[in-house]
């Protein structure tokens, strides 16, 4: 039995920093390739944020052009949603910032921390405070800076990641366009696998951790690559399973864009032939939270997601976390 949708998106915007970081650069920086960084992740660029700026100040760009794209002002927006594992600070939030950035007067504002599955968390959550008539027009964000949580020297890890930003305004679904399941799960006996160790509570920062490059995101790659195909195997499933949808309906299928490998495993095992995934890791590295808002902006724009396509978004990310939802666009 198919669902009735209570939320949609009612628009899109994403941004990324201007500076580009080629694989060529990065091979003047560490020992690395650009053969090797295309082969093993299909990456060759990321987009990295100049100086000066800060994760809400690409949230904000996103944001405006959600807003735009949904014909809404800040001032009607009840509720704010940053999902981000690189804030601005750890208080306040980093979307009580682009909350006083955008004049939203009149919003609750919050992040989610659930690393790259942050956005479907954000959504899933938002579907459901819809749902129940809390509210009614909702900004979501995906915003990041892992540069800024990026060790430099480490060839292992910052070949893979760059920054961005993307948005959605959610509001209530006219009846057939909408979110039709969400589904989240974690694995918190996974957290060691990816994490970054520094400047919490338990381990305050101090001269020697930053000795100890602790600072930064620390990563046991091959475990990630395995647990981030099976998962996102586990939460397409049940993603269709909860809208009642076959694999046949899916028209794209968008998943968290780490590694263009991990992409097409999981396209394989659900079955979806190459021409329904969407890939755009090559240009944007792994931007975590930005992610999957930034490919649904991008794929909209393109033409590739249109009225009445249905997309399945699955993610997964450090925690470990997992996510996905069915949408009918
Ligand atoms: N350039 C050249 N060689 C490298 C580099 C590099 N940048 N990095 C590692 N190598 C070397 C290794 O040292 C190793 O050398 P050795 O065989 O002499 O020991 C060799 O390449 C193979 O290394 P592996 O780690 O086995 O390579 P693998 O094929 O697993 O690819 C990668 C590594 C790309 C990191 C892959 O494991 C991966 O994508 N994992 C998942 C990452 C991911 O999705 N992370 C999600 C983060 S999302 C979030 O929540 C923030």
């Amino acid at each position: 039995m198919k669902n009735n949708p209570k939320s949609m998106i009612m628009g899109m915007g994403s941004a990324v920093p201007e500076k580009v970081l080629t694989n060529h650069d990065l091979e003047k920086m560490v020992d690395t390739s650009d053969k090797w960084i295309r082969e093993r992740t299909g990456i060759e660029k990321r987009h990295i944020l100049e100086e000066g700026k800060t994760n809400s100040d690409l949230a904000v760009d996103a944001a405006q052009r959600a807003l735009e794209d949904a014909g809404m002002s800040a001032e009607e927006l009840e509720c704010i949603i940053v999902a981000t594992i690189s804030p601005d600070s750890f208080f306040p939030s980093t979307a009580c910032q682009v909350q006083a950035k955008i004049g939203a007067v009149n919003a609750a504002a919050m992040d989610i921390s659930a690393a790259c599955s942050g956005f479907l968390y954000a959504m899933n959550l938002v579907d459901k405070l819809i749902g129940s008539g809390q509210y009614q027009n909702v900004l979501i964000i995906g915003s990041e800076v892992l540069s800024r949580f990026t060790d430099w020297e480490d060839r292992a890890t910052c070949v893979l990641f760059g920054d961005g930003a993307g948005a959605a305004v959610i509001g209530p679904s006219d009846g057939e366009k909408g979110i039709l399941s969400t589904y989240m799960k974690s694995d918190g006996r996974l957290g060691y696998l990816l994490h970054l160790p520094g400047g919490g509570a338990t381990c305050p920062t101090s001269h020697q951790t930053v000795d100890q490059h602790l600072h930064y995101i620390k990563m046991a790659g091959q475990e990630v690559f395995k647990h981030a195909v099976r998962t996102m195997v586990d939460a397409a499933i049940h993603g269709l399973k909860r809208s009642g949808h076959q694999v046949e309906d899916v028209d794209l299928l968008i998943t968290h864009q780490a590694n263009v490998r991990i992409i097409d495993a999981v396209a394989k095992r659900v079955k979806l032939p190459k021409e329904k995934v969407f890939i755009n890791v090559n240009q944007y590295g792994n931007t975590s939270a930005a992610s999957i808002p930034l490919a649904m902006d991008q794929a909209k724009k393109e033409g590739r997601l249109k009225k009445g396509d249905l997309c399945l978004l699955v993610a997964f990310g450090g925690g470990f976390t997992w996510a996905s939802s069915v949408v009918q666009f």
